[in-house]
């Protein structure tokens, strides 16, 4: 029931979740001090978390592997393959002294003592699940390439596989069992230490994260496991926030940390509805009920909606994971999260085209903004290709600027023919020029500090901006003679409703 192949390998014991190879099941191996590290997926989680690795421990080594050549070289050379603020400099400074990116992925499960594996984990788009189970098949093929490679050339010492990929609660007993049923010569014990980072901030989060978790099995062997981990993060990580768990609540604890963030954005983007049409203002309510401790103000943000590779995905495999274990009122509680970030995200786009006098066609509409959220990127999930593809639809003309996301990026996201008609700008004033109206997607900081006049001076009249993430100055905006639109704000004069 769990993703796509789990079931039939699931023994659901937990005292099991390790294979002994040639040792007694009691027997606790011995780990290396200071031990080697490797990671399977070079990518948002794998690339930052092993170079944070590698700057706080420099007498580890640390190895990162992919599949994908061309990303491996790219973490090899001066540009990067993804964007995160100070990535860069922890990269330059321990590239080559302990951390090392490389496609040999043999030679690193063989070397090293600890393999994280932080391969993609996406929602699955055919058969039993499809839409909302977790596709563990890249999980999958890592596992049993860790077990044929121990299996056939390993040298026989223990090893510690780690899962960093979100994966649904039980993954842990579904890689034992792949690993017991196609490697007898290893001891190795796995562990779950889900990634909490956030893009944009991955850096900070990694150096300072809230907590580390690390979940194992509930024997001494699963517990010299878990210390030997523990004890990497601890170099720079206070101990008490070093969590140690059981599997199955470190597996559980990631999907509920995401679900939680992203039911807060959904519950306040609620409100914002409400406060358009009411004349309250969501970022006195966000602030007024934040203060309240119990609450808290973080993720009170009301927005176009959520985006990024998680939030959805992970929230879906929790509502898959629930329905399967038959609890479908939980299922569905959770499943409204998702419905909300839809909504909103179909409301800005039809509210533009509503407050346009109900046609876009032939209008050309500045989309400023395009990765999920700002300093990133990544435009997985980003809710600024479907106000893209509503609006394209409705015949508009679409121009686009986005200080970090590629046209490359772009044209995958969108695809040959709505790229045709569209405009990709590397400066915002062009970008602008001539539309009729402007949505901000995205946050960048850049945009607070636009000349709105000259933006204004340039443009159609009557001059439209959406504002899906509140940085436009609106009163500003108003004064020059802009009909703006916020999220969660009365809009135009909306105030006299
Ligand atoms: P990603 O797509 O950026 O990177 C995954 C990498 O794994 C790819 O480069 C892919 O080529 C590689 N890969 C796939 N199969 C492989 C194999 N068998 N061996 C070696 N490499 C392989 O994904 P990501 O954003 O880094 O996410 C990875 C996991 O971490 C997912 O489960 C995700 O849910 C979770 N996560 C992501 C974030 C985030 O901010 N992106 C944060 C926390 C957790
Ligand atoms: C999120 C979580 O914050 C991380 O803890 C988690 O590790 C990660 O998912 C993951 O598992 O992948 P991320 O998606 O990178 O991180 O970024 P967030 O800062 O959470 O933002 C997600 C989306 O929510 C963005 O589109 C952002 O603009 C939006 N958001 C965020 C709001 O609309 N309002 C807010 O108040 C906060």
């Amino acid at each position: 029931v769990i993703g796509d192949w789990s079931s039939d390998v699931c023994s659901s014991d937990l005292r099991g979740v390790a294979s002994t190879g040639t040792m007694a099941p009691e027997e606790v191996p011995k780990y290396p001090d200071p031990v080697k590290i490797c990671c399977l997926g070079a990518g948002y989680v794998g690339g930052p978390t092993m170079s944070v690795i590698s700057k706080m421990c420099p007498d580890i080594k640390v190895t990162v592997c992919d599949l994908n050549e061309r990303r491996i070289a790219a973490w090899n050379s001066a540009n990067l393959p993804i964007y995160e603020p100070g990535l860069q400099e922890v990269v330059e400074e321990a590239r080559g002294r302990n951390l090392f990116f490389s496609t040999d992925i043999d030679a690193a499960i063989r070397e090293c003592t600890i393999i994280f594996v932080s391969v993609n984990t996406p929602t699955k788009k055919t058969g039993i699940g499809a839409g909302e189970a977790a596709d563990l098949t890249y999980w999958e093929l890592a596992a049993r390439r860790i077990a044929h490679v121990c299996n056939t050339t390993g040298d026989g010492s223990p090893k510690i596989i780690v899962e960093k990929s979100t994966v649904p609660v039980k993954t842990a007993d579904a890689m034992a069992s792949v690993m017991a049923a196609s490697c007898t010569t290893t001891n190795f014990q796995v562990l779950s230490n889900p990634e909490f980072l956030a893009e944009g901030t991955a850096m900070d989060d990694l150096f300072k994260p809230d907590r580390v978790l690390v979940g194992g099995a509930e024997t001494p062997a699963g517990h010299a496991a878990v210390q030997c981990l523990a004890n990497v993060y601890r170099r720079w990580v206070p101990t008490a926030q070093v969590l140690t768990t059981n599997l199955w609540s470190a597996e559980l604890s990631k999907l509920t940390a995401n679900a939680f963030l992203a039911q807060r954005i959904s519950s306040i983007n609620s409100i914002s509805a409400l406060c358009e049409v009411t004349g309250a203002n969501v970022n006195e309510v966000a602030h007024a009920i934040g203060v309240d401790t119990r609450i808290g103000s973080k993720f009170l943000k009301a927005s176009v909606g959520f985006g990024g590779s998680c939030f959805q995905k992970d929230i879906l495999n929790l509502v898959y994971l629930c329905r399967s274990f038959g609890l479908p009122e939980v299922a569905e509680y959770w499943n409204q999260v998702i419905v909300m970030n839809d909504w909103q995200k179909t409301r800005f786009a039809q509210n533009m085209v509503s407050s346009m006098f109900n046609t876009v066609s032939g209008k050309k509409i500045a989309i400023l903004g395009f990765a999920f959220k700002k300093d990133t990127g990544d435009t997985r999930e980003t809710p600024a290709i479907d106000v893209c593809n509503k609006l394209l639809e409705e015949n508009a003309v679409l121009s686009v600027f986005d200080p970090k996301v590629t046209r490359e990026q772009m044209y995958l996201d969108l695809g040959k023919e709505k790229m045709d008609k569209m405009q990709i700008e590397d400066d915002p004033y062009l970008c602008c020029a001539g539309a009729h109206a402007i949505a901000v997607m995205t946050e960048w900081d850049v945009f607070k500090k636009l000349d709105l006049q000259k933006i204004y001076d340039a443009m159609q009249k009557p001059a439209f901006i959406f504002d899906g993430r509140d940085v436009i100055d609106h009163e500003t905006a108003r004064k020059i003679g802009f009909e703006v639109w916020a999220v969660g704000k009365s809009s135009f004069n909306a105030g006299a409703k």
